[in-house]
C-alpha cells in the first residue's frame, strides 16, 4: 500500500477516477495484481468497449420519476439497489483492515458482499465485522472435499446468505505481469479462511488453500453441493446458454455471468454480450447475475434491461478500499447509485420493474 497523495474526495466524481487514484498511488506490483487480465488481456479490454457498444432508448413523459426506487431482492434478501460487490481476494493488500472495511461498507450500504475463499480475514471475522450485512461465500470445490465440507459448513454457521461456485477455475492462472513481478503474497499476509485458529482448529494453508482448483470437477459435483448445503447455490463464471442450461438442471438457485474480470480464459466474450443469451436460457427458472467491467450507472441499466437481476462489481470495490478503506468502498458505492438513479430518471424508469428489454439495443441496430 502507498497512498502519499489522497485527493480530495469530491475530486473523485467516477469509478475512473479511484482506478487512476489507484494507479497514482499503488506499488506496482499490487497494481498489476489488481487490475490485469489473463494474457493478451483482449476480453479485459472488452470488458469496458462492449458495454459501450449498447445504446439506451429512452421514453419520455410516460412515468412520474421524481422519485427512483431501486430496491429488490436476491435469493429472496432484500438489498437497497441492484450493485453488489463481488469476490476478490487479498483486500489486506491495499488496506490493513482489508475485507472487514469492504463489508462494513457494503452492510452499511445495504447492499450484498461475497466474501472469496481467498480472503486475507476469515469468513468469521468478516461476518463480525458486519453482523447485519448481507455475504455470500464464494467456493471453489477443492479435491480435499473434506476441506470443501468444512468451508461450507463454516459459512452456514457464520451467517453468510449464499454460496457462490466459480466454475472458471480448473487450474490456478497466472498473469504475465505477475508472472513477470515474481508477484507473491507479502509476508505480512496470511488467507484468513485457512489460518490454524485455537477455536475453529482450521486448516493449515500450505496443507490446503494451496490446493483449492480441482481440474476434474464435473456437474455432477454441482449437484452434490445442492444436495449438501442447504444455503441457496449459485454458479458464477457462466458464458454460454449451455452451461446455465446444466446449472439449472442442476437445481441451483443463481447463475452469475463473468469471464472474472478477465483473469481466467482470455479470448472469451465480454460478459455483458452474452448476458440474453443466457437469460434466454434460464427462462426464468433463476436468477441471473453478471459481473465483468460493470464501471458506470449506464452499464448497470444496460445488465438491468438484458435481464440480470442485479450487478457485482470487482476492482472498483478494491479501489475504493485502496483510496480509503471503508469509506472508499462505499464511496464507489454511492457513486454508482446514484449514476443508477439518474439513468434510470433519464430514461424513464421509476423502479427497476419499469426497465424493461426494449431500453436497450446493439449499436449495430443503428448501423
Ligand atoms: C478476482 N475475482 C475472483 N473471483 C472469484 O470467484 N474468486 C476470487 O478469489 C477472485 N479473486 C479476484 C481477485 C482480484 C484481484 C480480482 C480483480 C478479481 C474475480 C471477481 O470476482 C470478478 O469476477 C471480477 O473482478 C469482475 O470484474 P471487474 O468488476 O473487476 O471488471
Amino acid at each position: 500500500m502507498c497512498c502519499n497523495s489522497k485527493m480530495a474526495a469530491t475530486q473523485l466524481v467516477c469509478v475512473d477516477d479511484f482506478e487512476k487514484y489507484a494507479c497514482d498511488n499503488l506499488d506496482k506490483h499490487t497494481l498489476e495484481y489488481y487490475r490485469s487480465g489473463a494474457n493478451e488481456e483482449q476480453t479485459l479490454a472488452d470488458n469496458r468497449s462492449a458495454f459501450k457498444r449498447y445504446r439506451l432508448r429512452p421514453r419520455f413523459l410516460h412515468r412520474d420519476v421524481t422519485n427512483r426506487d431501486m430496491s429488490t431482492t436476491i435469493q429472496g434478501q432484500p438489498i437497497d439497489f441492484p450493485i453488489c460487490i463481488s469476490p476478490s481476494g487479498l483486500h489486506k493488500l491495499v488496506h490493513p483492515d482489508g475485507e472487514l472495511a469492504t463489508a462494513r461498507a457494503a452492510a452499511s450500504m445495504k447492499t450484498c458482499m461475497a466474501l472469496s475463499t481467498g480472503s486475507t480475514y476469515s469468513m468469521e471475522d468478516v461476518a463480525n465485522a458486519a453482523p447485519h450485512g448481507l455475504r455470500w461465500f464464494q467456493l471453489y470445490i477443492s479435491p480435499d472435499r473434506e476441506m470443501t465440507k468444512h468451508l461450507v459448513r463454516r459459512a452456514e454457521r457464520s451467517g453468510y446468505k449464499g454460496l457462490l461456485l466459480t466454475i472458471d477455475t480448473p487450474l490456478s492462472v497466472r498473469r504475465l505481469s505477475d508472472t513477470k513481478n515474481k508477484f507473491v503474497m507479502p509476508k505480512h499476509i496470511r488467507l484468513g479462511n485457512f489460518m490454524v485458529n485455537e477455536d475453529t482448529k482450521d486448516y493449515d494453508f500450505n496443507a490446503s488453500a494451496s490446493n483449492l482448483f480441482d481440474a476434474a470437477l464435473s456437474w455432477k459435483d454441482v449437484r452434490w453441493l445442492k444436495q449438501f448445503s442447504s444455503l441457496p447455490l449459485i454458479v458464477k463464471g457462466v458464458l454460454t446458454a449451455e452451461d446455465a442450461i446444466e446449472a439449472v438442471n442442476c437445481g441451483v438457485d443463481g447463475v452469475f455471468v463473468s469471464n472474472h474480470g478477465g483473469r481466467r480464459l482470455d479470448c472469451v466474450p465480454a460478459s455483458i454480450d452474452v448476458l440474453a443469451e443466457v437469460v434466454r436460457a434460464v427462462a426464468g427458472r433463476c436468477e441471473v447475475y453478471l459481473d465483468s467491467g460493470v464501471r458506470t450507472g449506464t452499464d448497470v441499466l444496460k445488465a438491468l434491461a438484458l435481464g440480470a437481476r442485479a450487478v457485482f462489481i470487482g476492482r472498483p470495490a478494491l479501489y475504493g478500499l485502496a483510496y480509503d478503506g471503508e469509506a472508499g468502498v462505499r464511496q464507489v458505492l454511492e457513486i454508482l447509485k446514484s449514476e443508477l438513479s439518474l439513468a434510470m430518471a433519464l430514461s424513464g424508469c421509476a423502479c427497476l420493474d419499469d426497465i424493461k428489454r426494449e431500453l436497450v439495443v446493439h449499436e449495430s441496430h443503428y448501423l
